[in-house]
């Protein structure tokens, strides 16, 4: 599973790419307004940074605007992915820019109805959102697991991104079921190192350690 980084932070992304923890990042209007930098500025930056696809979100609702935004979007950088919402001027605007040969991530899919619709319309990435699902009480896993079923039936290659990713066991979870990317907040990724039976384990190592009176170097 790939993974992508879910933040504007360019410090967050620089850190994890550090590790080889990054394969591409996607953004939003809100991950755009919470790093209160301008969106062209920011997603320059994480472009030099990162050579896998970043998504930049459109803000149009209708197809010809999201079309012209994207197209904009798209002179930042080659790996940019244009996103834009699960709408119908959405599926529209993404099947004209994927006819163009532009990487397109459609975003805010919370039905496998719309996730089929994305991959007929030539998406390369289709995002449902799992953490909001789980929000109201349904559960966003559920929706990974029936889109990879339709996908595989029919030899789709739209890539399922899945998002809105809360917790560890969400990252876990989608990779059980099969989701080729996984785009998490920094600090989701981060976690996923932690187990406290690491840490007791590794305190009583050091103990032990500490009582031989040896040292390595
Ligand atoms: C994905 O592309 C979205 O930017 C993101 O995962 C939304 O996550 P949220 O529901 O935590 O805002």
């Amino acid at each position: 599973m790939k993974f992508f980084v879910d933040t504007a932070d360019t410090d967050a992304i620089r850190e994890l790419n550090e590790l080889g923890m990054v394969d591409g990042v996607t953004t939003n209007p809100s991950l755009i307004m919470k790093s209160g930098r301008d969106i062209k500025e920011v997603t320059k930056e994480i472009c030099n940074m990162i050579p896998g696809p970043v998504s930049a979100e459109t803000v149009a609702t209708d197809a010809e605007g999201m079309i012209a935004e994207g197209l904009e979007l798209k002179k930042i950088a080659d790996n940019i992915a244009v996103k834009v919402p699960l709408t119908w001027a959405g599926l529209k605007a993404c099947k004209v820019l994927s006819d163009q040969g532009h990487m397109v991530n459609v975003t805010l899919c919370f039905s496998a109805n719309q996730a089929l619709l994305a991959a007929k319309a030539g998406a390369t990435f289709i995002s449902p959102f799992i953490g909001r699902l789980d929000d109201l009480n349904l559960d966003g896993m559920d929706l990974i697991a029936d889109i990879r079923e339709i996908y595989d039936n029919y030899g789709f290659e739209t890539n399922i991104l899945a998002a809105s990713i809360r917790s560890v066991n969400h990252m876990s979870e989608a990779a059980k079921i099969g989701a080729d990317v996984a785009t998490a907040p920094p600090d989701v990724i981060k976690k996923m190192a932690q187990h406290p039976l690491t840490d007791k384990g590794l305190d009583a190592f050091l103990k032990d350690w500490a009582s031989t009176g040896q040292s390595i170097l």
